[in-house]
């Protein structure tokens, strides 16, 4: 473990947050406590199912209390390009702001997307450089964007499952930390496969979580091992 302690822990969400869940759960189960310090679990909807979810169960079933925060984006439609780069960089330094209100500072903390549906910032990504992390639900590089599991079923791929990456300014397209793999079965429909992905996803996030609360994970630039110019992450011992 990092030897300045717990991990200081932000999730970053917009929908139903069962990773949200899953990643403070697992964190709370007998020899995994102590790893991390879930800081605060952040949305940009008001009505987000997992801001209930957290504020419902951190108040009643976790042990930890988290505290959450409503941080709306402020991108409305009809907004021209340049408003929406003015109200993204505005976002981001309130973000900022927010994170480290609850102690996730640069290079102490980690951040995590778990369907959070806001575009990511540079300058946020600048000030967190290798701590913004998030869950795709397909084997990436294959089927990025908004319909990760649809896409790989109606392309008829045999294996699927999700990936968790560092963020970077692309769309799904940053140094990949951990993947798990799903079979599809010839009975299988966009609801079980996403069933199962979901459940493969509960597994993985956590597992990569307490891969940085262990100081394991290491971003480096590949053309140091394998010639290529993109950065991949390496597990180190400890
Ligand atoms: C997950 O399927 C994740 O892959 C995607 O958004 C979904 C979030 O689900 N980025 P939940 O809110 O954690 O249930």
């Amino acid at each position: 473990m990092d030897k300045r302690g717990p991990l200081p822990l932000a999730i970053l969400v917009s929908g139903t947050g069962s990773n949200m869940e899953a990643i403070l759960r697992y964190f709370e189960q007998p020899g995994k406590e102590g790893l991390v310090k879930p800081a605060v679990v952040i949305s940009n909807r008001k009505n987000a199912y997992a801001l209930k979810r957290a504020r419902l169960k951190v108040e009643t079933t976790f042990k930890n209390k988290v505290p959450t925060a409503y941080l709306p984006s402020g991108i409305r439609k009809g907004m021209s390009d340049e408003e929406k780069a003015v109200v993204r960089k505005a976002y981001a330094q309130k973000m900022i702001n927010s994170l480290e209100s609850h102690g996730v500072m640069s290079g102490n903390g980690l951040i995590c997307g778990a369907g959070f549906m806001v575009i990511i910032h540079k300058d946020f990504l600048d000030h967190y450089p290798n701590q913004v992390i998030s869950i795709h639900p397909a084997l990436l590089p294959s089927f990025p964007g908004m319909k990760g599991v649809a896409d790989a079923f109606k392309y008829g791929v045999k294996v699927t499952g999700p990936t968790v990456h560092i963020v970077d300014e692309g769309m799904d397209t940053g140094p990949i930390i951990g993947q798990k793999t799903v079979e599809i079965a010839d009975d299988d429909t966009l609801d079980t496969l996403e069933d199962k992905i979901h459940k493969a996803e509960h597994e993985l996030y956590p597992w990569v979580v307490e891969q940085f609360a262990r100081d394991r994970v290491s971003v480096v630039d590949k053309s140091d091992i394998g010639g290529s110019d993109r950065s991949v992450v390496i597990y180190k011992e400890n």
